[in-house]
């Protein structure tokens, strides 16, 4: 197994980042945007996030980046402040090597540090066996399907939703 480590990710780190999820974007339907975001876009949902204090973590295999990951609002309203959902990126050259395990199992740590009390995973499309296999491995329970939500590849796409409870989840108040 290669030697994996697991960091916050840093403004450098962009331009990787942005290329890993071209890739995504252009051949997969994990994502349902259809144009790659430039760096410059990149950049300013990274600065978002940290500004907010979410947890935005890469994973770089040899000093390379392989991977990253970061946890963000689920929804707007205030309501929803303790609910965050998930994004994990690997570099295609590098599934299934335990890249994504590792940055996830470390996104769910720092976001119970933060405080957040239940983990979303919104899965494009019903094929990603990856991604599910991957959410379910670290505990994540299959919450429904949103059918048909979004068209890409020339045809209508699913959605799957997982969930994962966080620190005390809902047995006490945040
Ligand atoms: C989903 C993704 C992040 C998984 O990352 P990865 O580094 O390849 O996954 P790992 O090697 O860490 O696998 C961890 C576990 O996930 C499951 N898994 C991962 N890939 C799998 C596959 N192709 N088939 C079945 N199970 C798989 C397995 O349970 C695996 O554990 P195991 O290797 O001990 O059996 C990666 O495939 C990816 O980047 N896909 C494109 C983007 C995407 O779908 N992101 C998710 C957005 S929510």
């Amino acid at each position: 197994m290669p030697q994996i480590t697991v960091r916050s990710a840093q403004p450098d780190d962009i331009p990787s980042i942005t290329h890993i999820y071209a890739h995504a974007v252009l051949h997969g339907t994990a994502t349902f945007e259809i144009e790659p975001p430039d760096e410059p876009e990149m950049g300013r949902r990274y600065r978002a996030l940290m500004e907010a204090a979410y947890p935005y973590l890469v994973a770089e295999i040899d000093s390379k980046v392989a991977g990253y990951a970061y946890a963000g609002l689920y929804r707007p309203r205030y309501g929803y402040r303790w609910t965050v959902e998930d994004s994990v990126y690997i570099a295609p050259e590098l599934h299934r090597r335990g890249v994504g395990r590792v940055l996830l199992t470390r996104l769910i740590e720092e976001a119970e540090a933060r405080g957040f009390r239940q983990m979303i995973a919104i899965i494009g499309d019903s094929s990603q066996t990856p991604s599910i296999a991957l959410h379910d491995a670290l505990g994540f329970r299959h919450i429904g399907k949103l059918e048909a939500v979004a068209f890409k590849h020339d045809a209508w796409r699913d959605s799957i939703l997982m969930q994962r409870a966080l620190g005390r989840g809902a047995t006490t108040s945040p």
